[in-house]
């Protein structure tokens, strides 16, 4: 079975010790930075923009996973790249031609996400999954880091692996949002391939030990 993959996000750093942070992460035994852009109108909150995803991706030396919470993600793809984004996830819920949004992305170089919110099922996918690299399926409603994960994630999960399985898809499944050791070694038994994981992580006394124990638990 491939490795199973953790990215930390860099929503719950602390902003004024970035690159401290940052090098954390690349001596850490995390996979990815999970980047997530907010633009105050897709989600009721605002994080940061292109001079910091800068600066992350000048320091970071993992795969810069960036989650885009922003309406028509189109008009920024070209920029996304250049910024140094590995992978990047748009919005089902903000993309009115979600097929087209997707060769865009990959057209950059990138690899393409597609994220999901809770109450969005998994079956608009149906005739897009072969062309998505990546699902991020949330698992609290986007928008803010520390928020309690959504139990329905597990069904989601499930029902997106055997799409994925069905349709003979190499699709990664994403969870992002109140994960944790608690519910980690669950998710990855559901089909999970890759956790988020902001607060868990960086509100822990010990973060390098932190994610350690997480990528374990992943990979027990
Ligand atoms: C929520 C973001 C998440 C968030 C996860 O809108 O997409 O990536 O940073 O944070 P935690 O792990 O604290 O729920
Ligand atoms: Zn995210």
């Amino acid at each position: 079975m491939s490795t199973k993959l953790i990215a930390p996000s860099i929503l719950a750093a602390d902003f004024g010790n970035l690159q401290r942070d940052i090098e954390m992460v690349n001596n850490s035994e995390a996979d990815w930075f999970h980047i997530d852009i907010m633009d105050g109108v897709f989600v009721p909150n605002i994080s940061f923009g292109m001079p910091v995803l800068k600066t992350i991706s000048k320091h970071a030396n993992k795969t810069i996973d960036v989650h885009l919470m922003i309406v028509d993600p189109d008009r920024y793809i070209k920029t996304f790249a250049e910024l140094g984004s590995n992978i990047l996830s748009v919005h089902y819920e903000a993309c009115t031609h979600l097929h087209r949004t997707l060769q865009a992305i990959k057209a950059e170089g990138m690899k393409a996400g597609v994220a999901l919110n809770p109450h969005t099922n998994i079956n608009v996918l149906e005739d897009t999954i072969n062309d998505i690299d990546l699902v991020c399926v949330m698992s609290v409603n986007p928008g803010f880091g520390g928020q309690s994960f959504i139990e329905n994630t597990f069904n989601k999960v499930k029902q997106l692996k055997e799409l994925i399985i069905k349709k003979g898809a190499s699709t990664l499944i994403e969870i992002d949002g109140g994960v944790t050791n608690k519910n980690a070694k669950a998710l990855i038994d559901t089909g999970a391939d890759v956790l988020v994981a902001g607060s868990y992580v960086f509100k822990s006394e010990d973060q390098p030990n932190t994610i350690k124990d997480l990528k374990a638990i992943a990979n027990s």
